[in-house]
């Protein structure tokens, strides 16, 4: 055998010997059909929320006095940023706060107004920002409000109270003490929740599931004979620690309130405290395991409720976050409290929550960034201005881009196993087995498809085959990344390190197109079907 031919044969063998060390390696794949629906994707996904903690409200949205106000003494730069979010709604005013505040304290000429001591997050509360502020604040940056009541220390009374005051137009006394305050017309708020956290043994007036459904059933039956059209939240799990039943609490109220509520509220905060990149980009994946078995338990009771007209119960995730660095004793509590700062590897969690919800946008119908400005928040103001931290980027991209129908696409690619770790502090640990490097979901709008694709892998660019099952692509591909130097990459007041980053098109014809996603980073690509 000459040279050159025992050079093929060992080459060969070797072929044979690692099919899998490719030399000829296999582009990742993702399938787009458009017959393949999951389901709407419902505008309030890209919700946020506004709690009376830190400086969320006071030194955040509101800073009467500031040169950077207006005359009513909202933050004019903020304000202009929370635009940029295409903010469908936003929760307010908790929170654990809620649990022990009284609206009526909020309301009224301010020099009446009484300061109250806040025990949710050790401060002094001193009221002069309540429901009518914040239905200016909403007004302002064009977002519709989505009240939380106390089942707390609060009464059922009391939160009928408030939908009267909000919500009828003229006759019983607090709509007329609503326009005795200066506000004429009713603010017909649509979205109210039944309470916070009411599992967690941290809440104030914490309850029982049992007792929890008494309350929120009542409450729920005064509220609604004062204003028939609202939707009403049920406060779900939160409370994800090893001694507690998350599954046994949702289950509860889910059968007790199958008839009465609209959605079941979830929470999931997430973080890297052990600085595992692999372990930490899976987080997302909890929350869409944690969907799915609501959604089992959702299925199960509507079998047997009796709703009338009214449609399911849905999910609304109306808080989510990566939260871990601000969560000491000391971080917890004051004026600063909960000021997180947020790299490259945070927004890439926030693009995978934001990929859960589109793909689980049949039942999940709501979901709320906790929270809007300051506290563990996209917006960081001080007193000179503000910048946009990591995260803002995905949640703009999301919101001013996804609408439409979520397709069930088709995603080919390698995948990782996590080690056991904890998904947020103090909360059970998980482990995660293939985990795709690919993260991916997809909406089609009148014939224009959008993909959303996070590439996990921290090192590696991955070139995927994007196929087209029905149709063929078409015309110029529009391509927004969200990148940086490197997964520790912050934003600050002099540089933005992380941002939306447009690319060159990509000229489509046929029903291929191929594109290599880099490493650490979240791409949308946007164009036409035909
Ligand atoms: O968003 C911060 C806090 O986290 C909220 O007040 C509470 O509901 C949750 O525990």
């Amino acid at each position: 055998m000459d040279f050159k031919s025992f050079k093929i044969r060992i080459i060969l063998i070797v072929l044979a010997a690692f099919p899998t060390v490719t030399l000829f390696s296999q582009n990742a794949r993702i399938k787009i059909d458009t017959d393949r629906t999951i389901g709407q994707v419902d505008k309030n996904l890209f919700g946020n929320f506004v709690e009376h903690l830190g400086r969320c409200v006071y030194g955040g949205i509101y800073d009467p006095g500031s040169p950077l106000s207006d005359e009513q003494g909202f933050r004019k730069d903020v304000m202009e940023a929370v635009k940029g979010l295409n903010v469908s709604h936003v929760r307010y005013p908790g929170g654990n706060f809620v649990s022990n505040y009284h609206w009526l304290d909020g309301v009224g000429p301010a020099n009446e107004r009484v300061p109250r001591m806040e025990l949710a997050w050790a401060r002094l509360e001193p009221n002069t920002f309540g429901t009518n502020e914040f239905i200016q604040f909403c007004r302002k940056v064009g977002t519709e409000p989505y009240f939380s009541v106390n089942m707390g220390t609060g009464t059922i009374e009391e939160a009928q109270r408030w939908v009267e005051y909000c919500n009828v137009k003229d006759g019983p006394y607090y709509a007329e003490l609503r326009k005795k305050h200066g506000f004429p017309e009713p603010y017909n708020i649509k979205y109210w929740s039944l309470g916070n956290e009411m599992d967690g043994f941290w809440q104030m007036g914490h309850l029982s599931a049992e007792d929890y459904s008494k309350k929120a059933r009542e409450a729920a039956k005064l509220m609604r004979l004062t204003s028939p059209g609202i939707k009403l939240v049920a406060a779900g799990s939160s409370n994800y620690r090893p001694n507690a039943d998350p599954d046994e609490w949702n289950s509860t109220i889910l059968h007790e309130l199958r008839d009465v509520v609209d959605y079941i509220a979830l929470h999931i905060y997430v973080g890297n405290p052990d600085n595992n990149y692999y372990n930490f980009m899976s987080t997302p994946l909890v929350c869409e395991q944690r969907t799915k078995i609501v959604k089992g338990m959702i299925n199960k009771e509507m079998a047997k409720a009796d709703r009338g007209t009214r449609e399911p119960i849905y999910i609304a995730w109306d808080e989510y976050n990566v939260w871990y660095r601000a969560r000491t004793d000391e971080s917890m509590q004051g004026t600063r409290a909960l000021e997180e700062p947020y790299n490259l590897e945070d927004a890439l969690v926030i693009a995978g929550f934001l990929n859960v919800f589109v793909r689980n946008s049949d039942v999940v119908k709501m979901a709320d960034m906790a929270q809007l400005v300051n506290v563990i928040a996209p917006i960081w103001a001080e007193k000179n201005g503000i910048y946009k931290q990591t995260i803002y980027y995905p949640l703009a991209l999301f919101a001013n881009n996804i609408k439409g129908t979520s397709l069930d696409v088709f995603v080919d690619c390698g995948t990782y196993d996590t080690d056991e770790f904890f998904i947020g502090l103090g909360e059970s640990k998980t482990k995660q087995a293939h985990v795709p490097y690919l993260d991916v979901s997809a909406t089609y709008n009148n014939g224009e498809v959008v993909l959303c694709v996070v590439n996990r892998n921290k090192d590696k660019a991955i070139p995927t085959d994007l196929l087209c099952q029905k149709g063929e692509f078409t015309g110029a591909f529009k391509v927004f990344e969200i990148n940086g130097p490197d997964i520790k990459s912050m934003n600050n007041f002099d540089k933005e390190n992380v941002k939306t980053v447009t690319k060159p098109d990509i000229n489509a014809k046929g029903i291929k197109l191929t594109y290599s996603f880099p490493a650490h980073s979240l791409t949308m690509i946007k164009g036409q079907i035909k």
